[in-house]
């Protein structure tokens, strides 16, 4: 179980995370909604370590992550897909996934490579190709691939329905449900509300930098306060 207890923290002197407490428990999809600036990009990378904290604690099984640089935190099981994907556009396919291969031995690698194929077959089609040459849902999936590659427990998603068409979100939507099956744990923060608490066990809306209601999706998306602010319901 991944743990968030009163964790604070800022850019600078502006503290932007003001006392998040969060747990996302084995094996469910927890959905964080919020608008632009909520502070959701933020906690990610406060978890994955990019972003320091000033105040609580996260930890993982129990483990205190506070100390542990991000690279470590990806050995112990956390994996990321930054928001707009950020993979090497210079790159290939294939050497882009790889590289979210390092923490494994060479053979674990080419299993990641064959499971990465057999999700995303177009991957597999374009892997010689340079990462920059594809679609932005490509890009999308090659973001979600190259973070299974670490042979995560956790996976942390921001915004993957960015920027993507219908029938892409849909594709990339697919996928999350299809990890979720197969026991992965999945922290995911999405601006389409609608979409994220359809498919979320449990649910948490932010609000510059607090979390203001929690609840399952299914309760989430039947509150008025919900419907109003971030489904679009007008009154
Ligand atoms: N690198 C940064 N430096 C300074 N302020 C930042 C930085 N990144 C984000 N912020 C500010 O922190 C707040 C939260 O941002 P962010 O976590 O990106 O929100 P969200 O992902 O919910 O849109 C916003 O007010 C934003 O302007
Ligand atoms: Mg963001």
């Amino acid at each position: 179980m991944l743990e968030l207890t009163d964790v604070s923290s800022s850019y600078g002197r502006i503290e932007v995370l003001h006392g998040i407490t969060l747990r996302v428990s084995p094996g469910k999809i927890v959905a964080l909604i919020g608008s632009n600036g909520a502070g959701k990009t933020t906690l990610l990378r406060a978890v994955s370590g990019v972003q320091p904290i000033s105040r609580g604690r996260i930890t993982l099984e129990g483990q205190p992550l506070n100390r542990l640089q991000a690279h470590v935190r990806v050995q112990l099981g956390l994996a990321q897909v930054p928001e707009g994907r950020q993979i090497f556009n210079g790159l290939t396919v294939e050497d882009n996934l790889l590289l979210g291969g390092w923490t494994r031995a060479r053979g674990e690698s080419e299993a990641g490579l064959t499971a990465a194929y057999d999700m995303f077959p177009v991957l597999c089609e374009r892997r010689h190709s340079l990462a920059g040459s594809l679609s932005g849902g490509q890009q999308q999936m090659l973001a979600i691939g190259r973070a299974l590659m670490s042979n995560p427990r956790i996976l942390l998603m921001d915004e993957p329905s960015m920027g993507l068409s219908p029938v892409l979100i849909d594709l990339v939507f697919e996928a999350i449900t299809h990890l979720k099956k197969k026991g992965l744990t999945i922290l995911l923060v999405e601006q389409n509300a609608s979409l994220a608490l359809s498919m979320a066990d449990e649910a948490h809306v932010m609000e510059t930098g607090r979390i203001v209601l929690r609840g399952t999706g299914a309760e989430l998306a039947a509150d008025p306060r919900v419907q109003e602010l971030y489904l679009g319901f007008s009154k």
